[in-house]
């Protein structure tokens, strides 16, 4: 196998998240709260929306300048940590939450309001609605994390609903769940258009994620095999070799660099389908436990 092109393409990094700027960002707790700020603006203009689940990095700050570049006048960030997408074995307690760091970032980001509800105000006693993806959410990380992405659909809806924007903005790095948020929002005609922001990667490749911070300078080090690994299949595989051959190596390596078997090294279209060729454009996603760590990464697979 030909050896990885790497970086693999970078995007310009934001200027570095700043934890000693005062934040001025207004923060609003309730949905009747974000409504009023939101109405203050006056009815024309075209809100952003960027959801997260705070513990932010550069990669967020990305995705409130594609929320601008997209034509947003004003950007709403929530910041909320969801427990329906979390399954009863997952991080949901040790998830990082910093909010006075994450609002100073958005300030320096240029973000206008900063919405983080509580769970009491999200799911209210009784609230018993959820929103299934079929296939779309069935595989992948929908077979490694059951449930998960029915409860990003949940919050995402309720999240869209709340804050009514022209424009919601989610990272490529998650790349089944935008393919699944995309759906939905076109299954229920939402009127938002849903913009994907291309993935931020550390200058040595690795993709920016909250969960970064729980790896050991060992791990991070050896986590580096994810990104290289896809990097070096995706080049396999554009030049002309066996997509399952390609897959297997990829997934040896992320392996022999320490980390858990794989839940996945996958080949897939736009419909997230499985691909045993490259008879058109195709994405490389991958997934695997290191440590404690769960990391996930994809690449584009473009044919020459
Ligand atoms: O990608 C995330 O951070 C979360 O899944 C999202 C979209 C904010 C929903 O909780």
């Amino acid at each position: 196998m030909t050896p990885p092109t790497l970086p693999l393409t970078l995007s310009p990094v934001p200027s570095p998240v700043s934890s000693t700027l005062p934040s001025t960002l207004p923060i609003v707790r309730t949905v009747a709260d974000l409504r009023r700020h939101i109405a203050g603006w006056g009815g024309g203009a075209r809100v952003g929306l960027v959801p997260t689940m705070g513990a932010l990095h550069a990669g967020h700050l990305a995705l409130v300048a594609e929320a601008r570049a997209a034509g947003a006048e004003r950007v709403v960030a929530s910041l909320f940590v969801n427990p329906k997408q979390f399954g009863p074995a997952e991080d949901l307690d040790r998830y990082p939450r910093d909010e006075a760091a994450d609002a100073s970032s958005l300030t320096g980001a240029g973000c206008d309001l900063l919405w983080a509800p509580s769970v009491a105000d999200m799911y209210p006693p009784g609230f018993a609605t959820s929103i299934a993806v079929a296939h779309l959410g069935d595989g992948l990380d929908g077979a490694a994390r059951p449930g998960h992405f029915d409860g990003v659909a949940i919050v995402v809806t309720k999240l869209l609903l709340a804050a009514g924007p022209a424009i919601a903005v989610f990272g490529e790095k998650d790349w089944q769940q935008l393919a699944i948020i995309r759906r939905f929002v076109a299954d229920l005609t939402l009127p938002v258009e849903i913009v994907g922001a291309p993935i931020v990667r550390d200058p040595d490749g690795l993709a920016l994620s909250s969960r970064n911070i729980y790896l050991s300078t060992d791990e991070r080090r050896r986590a580096l095999a994810l990104p290289r690994a896809l990097a070096a299949a995706r080049d396999a595989i554009v030049g002309g070799a066996e997509v399952a051959a390609a897959l297997a190596e990829a997934t040896a390596a992320i392996t022999a660099a320490g980390f858990d078997v794989p839940d996945y090294v996958a080949l897939v279209d736009g419909d997230l389908l499985p691909m045993a060729t490259l008879a058109g454009p195709g994405r490389l996603l991958a997934a695997a436990r290191i440590g404690t760590t769960r990391l996930i990464d994809n690449v584009a697979v473009v044919p020459r």
